[in-house]
């Protein structure tokens, strides 16, 4: 690799989305660009080539707690030419939980980001500015409810998040529109590309936890002895995108980036395929070969959201992204993968692969 490859800097790289865009990158350009993953609290992690079977190759990480004072340094030191910032608090309910902290992460460290971006040149093109690309959220959008305007969304469209998660990502957002369209103290404005995703899943992920796509699972664990069926949400439309095909994704821009140094603006990125919760748990069973008595024994599905789970932040029942400008801005429509095929490598080995974590 040569040191005037272009550096792309991956925050969150640990996590669901991080974790497939470092693998791909490594895997697919690590002759174009030089790659730095970070992460937190979990410095090492398993990528998994080759549709997850075999061995996984252990990768390294660096750590950079994004609220320090030390990310400006850390920033400074490796000059990125592109950072992509998937690191964020993306639990709704964690989120209220602990919400200071949550917005620092969420809009601060963006806010931060996004001016360390501003202020610099790239190392190996110095007529371009470092370019910031920021995971957002379908949850931006109510799903009409009070602002009436209904989905399918284009990025343009009227944004009125709910709860306190999709308020603080679309303050990410707006904070990196303010920085980057300021031109002022000698500093010409910023590259920015905000990328809104729905509901995400992990084709490698061993917590069944660790995605909401996934987590209804548990009741099907041999372990889960419940006597009362677990109520499980069938009103809200997901749209669930394999986090592999995100990537995939995001790739095409960061190469598109490095040839188009207009690149900027707000973009979705959504596979078509929409389902409820209960929806995904009985494509599940079907693909595990689990019965549908089985499936009826331990859940139910409910068009009530709250009687799924009272304590839940409130969450609109369909917020459909339309991604057409983002192929029109690719010059290409990317195929996601069937839901079927994707969700089958995702829950491949179940129950077995769940367990340790569970
Ligand atoms: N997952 C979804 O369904 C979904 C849906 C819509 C939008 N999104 C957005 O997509 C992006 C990626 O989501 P994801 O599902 O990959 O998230 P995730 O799996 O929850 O990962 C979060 C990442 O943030 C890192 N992080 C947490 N606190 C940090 C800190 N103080 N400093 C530095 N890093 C910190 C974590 O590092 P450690 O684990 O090492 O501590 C982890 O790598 C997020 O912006 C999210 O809002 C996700």
């Amino acid at each position: 690799m040569s040191t005037s490859s272009p550096t792309i800097l991956i925050t969150g790289a640990s996590g669901m989305l991080g974790r497939a865009l470092h693998r791909l990158l490594l895997q697919e350009t690590s002759q174009t660009y030089n790659v730095i993953g970070i992460g937190f609290s979990r410095l090492t992690v398993n990528h998994y080539h080759e549709h997850f079977g075999g061995a996984p190759k252990t990768v390294e990480l660096l750590q950079l707690n994004l609220l320090d004072v030390a990310t400006t340094e850390f920033i400074e030191r490796h000059r990125p030419d592109i950072i992509v910032h998937c690191a964020a608090q993306r639990f709704p309910d964690a989120f209220e939980s602990n919400i200071e902290e949550s917005i620092q992460l969420n809009v601060d460290s963006t806010r931060h980001l996004a001016k360390l971006c501003r202020e610099s040149t790239s190392p190996s093109r110095p007529d371009y500015k470092p370019l910031l690309i920021y995971i957002s959220t379908s949850y931006v959008f109510d799903g009409g409810i009070e602002s009436k305007v209904y989905p399918p969304y284009m990025p343009e469209s009227k944004a009125n998040p709910i709860n306190s998660y999709g308020r603080s990502k679309w303050n990410g957002e707006r904070a990196i529109r303010e920085v980057m369209n300021d031109a002022t103290n000698n500093v010409s404005g910023g590259r920015g590309i905000i990328v809104r995703v729905p509901l995400l899943y992990g084709e490698d992920c061993v917590k069944l936890d660790e995605s909401p796509a996934l987590e209804m699972l548990k009741v099907l664990l041999p372990s889960s002895t419940s006597a009362t069926k677990k109520k499980i949400d069938d009103w809200a439309l997901r749209f669930p995108t394999s986090c592999e095909d995100v990537a995939r994704v995001l790739k095409l821009m960061i190469d598109h980036a490095f040839v188009d140094n207009q690149f900027s603006g707000t973009y979705h990125v959504a596979s078509p395929h929409g389902i409820t919760k209960f929806g995904l748990l009985q494509l599940q069973s079907r693909l595990l070969n689990i019965s549908k008595d089985e499936v009826d024994d331990r859940a139910e599905g409910v068009d009530d959201p709250k009687a799924a789970n009272p304590s839940a932040a409130p969450r609109p029942q369909c917020t459909q992204l339309n991604c057409g400008d983002t192929w029109a801005a690719l010059g290409k429509k990317f195929e996601f993968a069937p839901l079927e095929e994707a969700m089958g490598r995702a829950t491949q080995g179940f129950p077995r692969r769940f367990l340790d974590a569970a």
